[in-house]
């Protein structure tokens, strides 16, 4: 064996020497100061234990889990904002996640009644009122019709609802995680209703959970026979138990109150429920004291969500900037970026894949010198709608809602990289 190291050993070291720090002097934390002689980095100098030694075997963790160096990237409440757990909500790591995908164990959680856990054997969806046949279906009869595979956003009608009188909570985790976008497998609520048959005066439903709170909502029969999914599973597995699991009710575009998880029934009947979900919650309380109700479809909104407060810039030089948008009436079909407070705007890029009532990712490369920076981004959907300013938005609708807030947000950026939630006056 011979005693030299290998040559390419002594290639990257060599590489790695004043020279090749200088080039890339912004992009190495170790990088030498002028003058000096860079120190080696261990990381490819030093063979590391997981290069030495045998790893787990294949049966360690038969349902995989994220490494442990991703122990940080979860879901979080705030611990003040309910009385307890099991009515609360938590949310969505959005400054963590890439891409379009929400992993399944990340989606925000929103309870009224706490976790049903549901043996699936023992469930049943009934469809009753003016139909011409009453049903129950078993989870069996509801795997054995045609399936459809959709993506879309969930986004809570309160998401942003704490930022209404100014600017609140400091990560995008807070401001805007109560929001997922995941792939569901399931039928459509047309293929059910056809089989128990909608009698001509049946306009509205009435969807209802089988949780302890009995959450129930009432929908109009013509968006369910438009795009509403019955789903049993989520991102190719089946709902996990926070999401609904083993039925949920899939309402593309509009407020997640109105996506009933655990569904257990849905009648038909003439006119809408006055649940307590649709009037005395889930209603926009107006400037003049009317409050605005049925306010179903989610406008179209987007956030940066790095940098932002818990994804601060670190490195001068090349950054990329990132976030993600959605429209409840179709497609995004541009995301603008500022980085000056709305002095200049310029176009993101998206990539990835441009779906109806699903979220986009888009990205901006820019070079970072250390200057303040003001960011904002704002989402313009297929229908021509241009995400308003909060200054707008609350002219129109004044400060005492809590829900549909979509007004866009700015992130203020520090010379040393710290960024916080901010507004523009
Ligand atoms: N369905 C039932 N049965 N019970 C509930 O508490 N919460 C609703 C809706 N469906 C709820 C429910 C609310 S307010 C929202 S925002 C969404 O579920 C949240 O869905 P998620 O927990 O999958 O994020």
């Amino acid at each position: 064996m011979s005693q030299k190291p290998p040559s390419d050993i002594l290639d990257r070291r060599r590489f790695l020497g004043a020279a090749g720090l200088a080039g890339a002097g912004a992009l190495l934390p170790i990088a030498a100061k002028a003058g000096e002689a860079a120190k080696p980095d261990p990381a490819i100098t030093e063979l590391q234990d997981w290069n030495r030694f045998l790893g787990d075997g294949v049966d360690k963790k038969p349902y995989g889990v994220p490494s442990k160096f991703e122990k940080d990237v979860i879901r979080r409440d705030v611990s003040w904002l309910t009385a307890s757990p099991e009515s609360s909500v938590n949310f969505t790591p959005l400054h963590a996640l890439d891409g379009i995908i929400t992993p399944s164990g990340l989606c925000f959680e929103r309870h009224h009644g706490g976790v049903a856990e549901i043996d699936p054997a023992q469930h049943r969806l009934m469809i009753n009122g003016l139909v011409d046949t009453p049903m129950v279906f078993t989870m069996d009869d509801i795997r054995r019709m045609p399936r459809v595979n959709k993506v879309y956003f969930l986004e809570c009608a309160a998401n942003s609802g704490m930022e209404w009188r100014g600017a609140q909570l400091n990560g995008c985790q807070f401001t805007h995680g109560m929001i997922h976008n995941v792939m569901y497998t399931g039928v459509t609520l047309k293929t059910l209703l056809d089989q128990a048959g909608l009698k001509p005066n049946a306009k509205w439903l009435m969807l209802e959970g089988a949780d302890s709170a009995g959450m129930n909502r009432s929908l109009p029969v013509s968006k369910a026979l438009d795009d509403v999914l019955i789903a049993f599973a989520m991102n190719g597995e089946a709902l996990r138990p926070e999401n609904g699991y083993p039925l949920r009710a899939v309402i593309p575009g509009w407020q997640g109150n109105l996506w009933v998880k655990w569904l257990r029934r849905i009648e038909a009947g003439d006119m809408p429920w006055q649940a307590r979900e649709e009037t005395s919650k889930y209603t926009d309380l107006m400037p003049d004291g009317r409050a605005r109700k049925y306010t179903f479809v989610m406008d179209a909104k987007s956030v940066i969500t790095n940098p932002s407060p818990q994804a601060p810039l670190k490195f001068k030089g090349r950054n990329v900037l990132s976030g993600v948008a959605w429209s409840g009436r179709g497609t995004v079909k541009r995301v603008d970026v500022t980085m000056d407070g709305g002095r200049n705007w310029r176009e993101a890029r998206i990539d990835g894949p441009v779906m109806d009532k699903s979220m986009v990712r888009f990205y901006v490369d820019f070079d970072w010198n250390g200057e303040e920076l003001m960011l904002q981004s704002r989402a313009i959907d297929e229908t021509g709608y241009v995400q308003p300013s909060k200054a707008e938005l609350r002219k129109v609708r004044g400060v005492n809602s809590i829900y549909h807030n979509n007004g866009i947000q700015t992130w203020l950026v520090h010379p040393d990289g710290v960024t916080e939630n901010v507004e523009i006056a």
